[in-house]
């Protein structure tokens, strides 16, 4: 009997500070005004100074786990997406485990920047319906903050900080339908953080900025439109479903601009999108993990009901998700 993964509770955390529109516009020459009409954004969480990646992960990852009603020792495989992990290694994901006390269970970190948390659903989607494993925790999580130039206005006004997590557990009923994973590589260069481990940090034959992400934002903007109204119909195609049959839309919270392109699309209103991008800006890995939690606890998200997931990223990266709840 084929075995699926069902959403058995999620869990996010976002850092008590906030950084709001205003504030940014003491720092850069921009302005609230702006930010919102451009991006939807009004603030984001940042992280205090020596929080990192893995407190954020810890304080989601508890929250899940209490939801589901499960503890560590039930978990047997950590997944963390994350592009800001605490150290080169080990993995976000052991000293995650480290924190939860779930040891012995397999633990690994995912990058596919903010398609991250798709890309590790996808994951531990195969890992349960292949019998190997039975509850997984996925979280993404992200320290964006820690990668931004802050006298960049292009850049600095978009990202904030924090964590979402997913307990996925093995259930003769879907759950996860259908998970969709693409990339290409060629767009590197429009969204990227240069400088790294191998290449090193100084890199000679590149003059721009290192350790901060550069982003060419019109041209990634345009091409996440139009790869993602493509995705979305292209997923509920395959699954022989329409757009009537989804319940929420849970996307990548980049641009409330994008979001609504792709809404607009799918034929769905706005009222059945989860957005949380206001609050928390675009948290990479934690994003859709963080609106999906959001719903689920404000009582929109009900058990039964049909989600889709969309992100994009990085790399580029982009994927989608049809789940039932
Ligand atoms: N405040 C005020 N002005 C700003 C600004 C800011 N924070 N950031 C850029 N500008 C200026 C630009 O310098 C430019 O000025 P110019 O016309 O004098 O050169 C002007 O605003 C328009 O810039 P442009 O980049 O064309 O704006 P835009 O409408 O494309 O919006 C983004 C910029 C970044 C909001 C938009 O391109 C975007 O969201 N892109 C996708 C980014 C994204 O989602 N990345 C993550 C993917 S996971």
């Amino acid at each position: 009997m084929t075995q699926f993964a069902s959403i058995a509770g999620t869990g996010s955390y976002l850092p008590a500070q906030v950084l709001t529109n205003h504030d940014l516009a003491q720092q850069v020459d921009t302005s609230d005004e702006w930010i919102r009409t451009r991006t939807g954004i009004v603030q984001r969480h940042i992280a205090a100074e020596g929080e990192t990646t893995c407190d954020l992960a810890e304080q989601a990852a508890c929250r899940a786990l209490q939801a589901a009603g499960r503890s560590a020792a039930d978990i047997d495989l950590i997944l963390v997406a994350t592009t800001t992990a605490d150290q080169i290694f080990p993995s976000t994901a052991c000293l995650l485990q480290q924190r939860l006390g779930s040891y012995g269970c397999a633990a690994f970190d995912l990058q596919a920047a903010c398609s991250g948390f798709i890309y590790a659903l996808s994951v531990a989607d195969k890992f349960i319906r292949s019998g190997s494993h039975q509850s997984v925790l996925v979280v993404g999580a992200d320290t964006f903050s820690r990668v931004i130039d802050w006298q960049d206005r292009a850049t600095c006004v978009l990202f904030g900080d924090g964590a979402g997590a997913v307990i996925l557990q093995a259930s003769s009923e879907p759950g996860v339908r259908d998970v969709r994973l693409h990339a290409d590589g060629r767009y590197a260069e429009l969204l990227q953080v240069p400088g790294g481990i191998s290449q090193g940090i100084h890199l000679p034959d590149y003059a721009g900025p290192v350790g901060t992400t550069q982003m060419k934002g019109n041209e990634v903007f345009k091409l996440a439109v139009t790869t993602l109204q493509a995705m979305v119909g292209d997923i509920l195609a395959a699954n022989g479903l329409q757009q009537s049959d989804i319940d929420w839309f849970v996307p990548h919270q980049a641009n409330i601009r994008i979001i609504q392109a792709i809404a607009k699309r799918l034929q769905l209103p706005m009222a059945q999108v989860v957005t949380t991008i206001a609050q928390h800006g675009n948290t990479s890995a934690a994003s859709i993990p963080l609106a999906l939690d959001t719903a689920v606890r404000d009582g929109r998200i009900q058990r039964g009901q049909n989600l889709l997931f969309e992100a994009f990223g990085g790399g580029f990266a982009w994927g989608s998700a049809l789940l039932t709840y």
